[in-house]
């Protein structure tokens, strides 16, 4: 039984981990190099927003401890976990530039130590990055060997921003890369006590891992541009319906349901960057990776592919309302979301855009500047609209009822990407744009008969 670990990174990830950790009673010492998440966590409290999180650590606080010292952690646990930020660099790769300051202050601690110690990098990193980028400098600080004095893991998580101490407990499976069988032994053991729900372990080399890490995000992506592709070619169907032909293909045990609702693009911290990324590694190893490059270009260009089909229903000059700024329903982050990328692009294609969330706003002001006005009040971003734009299912905007959404008008477009919003349909004043179905049935009827009439 292990009792003792400590976890290096105490962000929206790591805070995480030590809530799930110590709730399933390990013993959890926490490090940051922030004195005010240090002590956020030693009172009881969240440092970061995440669903449960500050319940968890209140509820388990007798087990957790948090300290500004990497040497603490590493002498008073058995194994430490170091979940610290990988940001893209210029040239789409993960720097190392924390997780080698961390790999240091762990070196010099592992110096310090006798008795085996494992280092787990949950980070997320490119092939080759454990082995040749960090390991080296645990070997130099400690001047310890790898495998014999000290172990190495790379363990990477699955998780959802909102979801994340859910996730974490419950993985589809554990993903285990190991410098040697020994520290792999012990990282499972610490799995096999935290798990609620005994997902499968796969275990594999450290570059595997690296690698397979990486590839099961950017293969995601690659359903969800391929979902996004039926959508178009539903609008152009008579009668199509990109959700029926998304059932159809769940149905399919190879392929599966899940991120097949064609709508819109994908965005937030994972899945843009890790595909940039898998695709910068192609790059350096000689792999053609020309697929990864299509699907990210295919994604970023979805915006500009909605304002040009925009210009049929609205004058230039018009208010949009853009509802959702958040790359997802209930969420404050707006990294690469596609809600603030189609302000952008209606910004620039000459319309008058005001965006609205109800938690990402003061974030999307930052980002959009003079380019949108951005309020969290909807009412505020309803009132002088010409079309309404809602970019994810929050219920918020989908239980709209035309009155709601017309105020004082007599005449509205509402574009509606998840079609959730259906009522609106029968609406004679407003002209409702749902996308991936077909709304001009002759037209599409025209095309095909074009295509194969005799
Ligand atoms: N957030 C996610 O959805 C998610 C999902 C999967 C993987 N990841 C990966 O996990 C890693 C961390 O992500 P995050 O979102 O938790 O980051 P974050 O920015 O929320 O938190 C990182 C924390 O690490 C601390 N830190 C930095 N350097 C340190 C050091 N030397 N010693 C101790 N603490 C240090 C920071 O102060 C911060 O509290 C990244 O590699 C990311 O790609 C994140």
């Amino acid at each position: 039984m292990v009792e003792n670990v400590s976890i290096i990174g105490l962000g929206k990830l790591g805070a995480s981990m030590v809530a799930g950790m110590s709730s399933r009673g390990l013993n959890v010492i926490g490090v940051d190099i922030n004195q005010q998440t240090v002590d956020a966590v030693n009172a009881g409290k969240a440092p970061v927003q995440e669903t449960n999180l500050g319940e968890m650590i209140a509820e388990n606080k007798e087990r957790i401890r948090a300290t500004l010292s990497t040497d603490e952690a590493v002498m008073e646990s058995d194994i430490s976990f170091v979940i610290v930020p990988t940001p893209s660099d210029e040239r789409g790769a993960f720097s190392l530039q924390y997780a080698s300051y961390a790999f240091k202050s762990l070196g010099q601690a592992l110096k310090k130590k006798d008795g085996y110690h494992v280092i787990v990098l949950t980070s997320t990193v490119l092939p080759g990055a454990t082995r040749h980028g960090l390991l080296p400098i645990l070997e130099k600080e400690s001047g310890k060997k790898c495998g014999k004095d000290f172990g190495l893991c790379y363990n990477p998580e699955f998780i959802a921003l909102g979801s994340v101490i859910r996730d974490f407990l419950n993985p589809d499976f554990y993903l285990l890369g190991e410098f040697d069988e020994r520290s792999g032994n012990l990282l499972e053991q610490v799995h096999n006590q935290v798990s609620q729900n005994e997902a499968p372990v796969k275990r594999m080399s450290l570059e595997n891992a690296e690698l397979a890490k990486v590839a099961v995000n950017s293969y995601v992506t690659m359903k969800i541009s391929y979902a996004n592709m039926l959508a178009d070619f539903c609008e152009h169907m008579p009668g199509g319906d990109v959700d029926v032909v998304s059932d159809a293909l769940g149905m399919d045990k190879r392929i599966g349901r899940k991120y097949l609702t064609g709508g819109f693009g994908f965005g937030g911290p994972c899945f843009p960057r890790d595909n940039v990324a898998l695709n910068f590694m192609g790059g350096a190893m000689g792999v053609d990776t020309r697929l990864l490059e299509i699907n990210d270009n295919y994604n970023r260009n979805l915006s500009k592919k909605y304002v040009e089909k925009l210009e049929g229903h609205l004058a230039k000059g018009a208010s949009v309302a853009v509802l959702g700024l958040a790359y997802k329903p209930l969420s404050h982050v707006i990294e690469e979301s596609p809600g603030v990328y189609l302000c952008k692009a209606l910004s620039g294609a000459g319309y008058r855009v005001i965006g609205h969330d109800n938690l990402a706003a003061p974030h999307a002001e930052v980002a959009l500047k003079s380019l949108a006005l951005v309020t969290d009040r909807l009412q505020e971003a309803l009132t002088d609209a010409d079309a309404v734009i809602v970019t994810t299912t929050d219920k918020t905007y989908t239980s709209l009822t035309a009155d709601q959404i017309l105020g004082d008008r007599s005449k509205l477009t509402v574009v509606d990407f998840w079609r959730c919003m259906s009522h609106l349909e029968s609406d004679p004043r407003i002209d409702y744009v749902p996308v991936g179905l077909c709304r001009d049935e002759e037209k599409a009827s025209v095309s095909l008969e074009e295509l194969w009439g005799s």
